[in-house]
């Protein structure tokens, strides 16, 4: 569904959302809906701490897809983006599937309408789709497969090397991928704000005044920036390498939401966020679509089960295809 939709519906759905909640202990209150509602609770790394700390399940992208496929819970609360929602309700469609906010896109989701993409894959026959999961329901269901950063090498390797291939939405993802596989894939220019958001010139200074630190970095960032990478990897691929390391200091190069888990499992670690660009609060780098979940908007989400994530049958059937092909090469 595209965003102007979203936004629609949000506005439909908005009145709640200035329903006076003061004197309400959002924390406590959640967790005794989940259970009335027998509900789970999914977050994402990028979340906001408090998030984190009361979810049932922190998890990257493919993390949370299995979670969503295989849970017995009646209802998902997904806090995390659309996307992520729309695959749990695809993979899990009997289930009621929440968003604490609808406007909680994605820049690179954004990146790729369908119609375009269509066009796309007409100028490429012959070459098969392989999606990062990052993309709307739409393009899910014009691939032929979908990935995560954390898969992603291994669906490509999965692929005959003669095999032509077309790599979309993010470029720098697939630009690493064409580098670490020894393929051309056909890369479609799409990114994401957050992590082409890093600034080079404030890294290559701050890395200066820590030797000792090792940089790590998301995929989606930009190809020089992960030439100064020691380590490159998704979200948990990222939190596993800092926890078992022996090194002690680490300059991460993704969404700032990452640093309450790992800093709240490395407690002896020195964790330093990569400088943003722009000057902001943080002085680091943060997903303004991720941030929009709030201890309130998911409390007003699980008890007035809205907004509601709802994804045609039709489009539906064709969207699973390629993201059980994933899950089945992940296992
Ligand atoms: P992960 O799959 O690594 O968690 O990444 C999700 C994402 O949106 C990165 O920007
Ligand atoms: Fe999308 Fe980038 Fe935000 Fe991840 S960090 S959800 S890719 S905009």
């Amino acid at each position: 569904m595209k965003l102007i939709e979203l936004a629609k519906q949000n506005i439909e759905t908005k009145g709640y959302l200035d329903i006076e909640t003061s004197g309400i202990d959002y924390i406590t209150e959640i967790q005794k809906l989940k259970k009335e509602k027998n509900a789970i609770l999914l977050a994402h790394y990028y979340q906001i701490d408090e998030i984190q700390e009361i979810a049932d399940f922190v998890g990257d992208s493919l993390a949370l897809a299995q979670k969503a496929a295989k849970t017995d819970a009646d209802m998902i609360i997904f806090a995390g983006v659309h996307f992520m929602a729309e695959t749990a309700k695809i993979l899990n469609p009997t289930k009621k599937v929440l968003l604490p906010d609808l406007l909680a896109g994605c820049s690179l989701a954004d990146s790729c309408p369908p119609d375009n993409f269509s066009e796309f894959k007409k100028q490429h026959p012959n070459h098969v789709v392989i999606t990062y999961i990052n993309c709307s329901a739409e393009i899910k269901a014009l691939s032929d497969y979908v990935c995560t950063s954390s898969n992603a090498k291994k669906i490509v390797n999965s692929i005959p090397k003669e095999q032509p291939i077309i790599f979309a939405p993010d470029k720098n993802l697939g630009a690493y991928l064409n580098k670490e596989t020894g393929r051309d894939m056909v890369l479609w220019e799409g990114s994401c704000l957050v992590h082409e958001a890093f600034s080079m010139e404030k890294l290559i200074k701050l890395h200066k005044e820590n030797l000792d630190a090792e940089i790590i970095a998301h995929p989606e960032s930009e190809d020089h920036l992960l030439q100064v990478a020691s380590y490159i990897g998704s979200t948990a691929g990222l939190l596993d390498y800092v926890k078992n390391s022996s090194r002690t200091k680490f300059i991460v190069a993704t969404e700032a939401g990452i640093l309450y888990q790992m800093m709240r499992e490395n407690p002896d670690k020195d964790i330093i966020p990569a400088p943003a660009k722009e000057d902001n609060t943080c002085a680091c780098s943060e997903c303004a679509y991720m941030k929009l979940n709030t201890l309130k908007k998911l409390y007003l989400c699980i008890k007035h089960e809205l907004p509601n994530i709802e994804v045609d049958a039709e489009l539906a059937k064709k969207a699973i295809v390629p993201i059980e092909r994933m899950l089945e090469l992940s296992k």
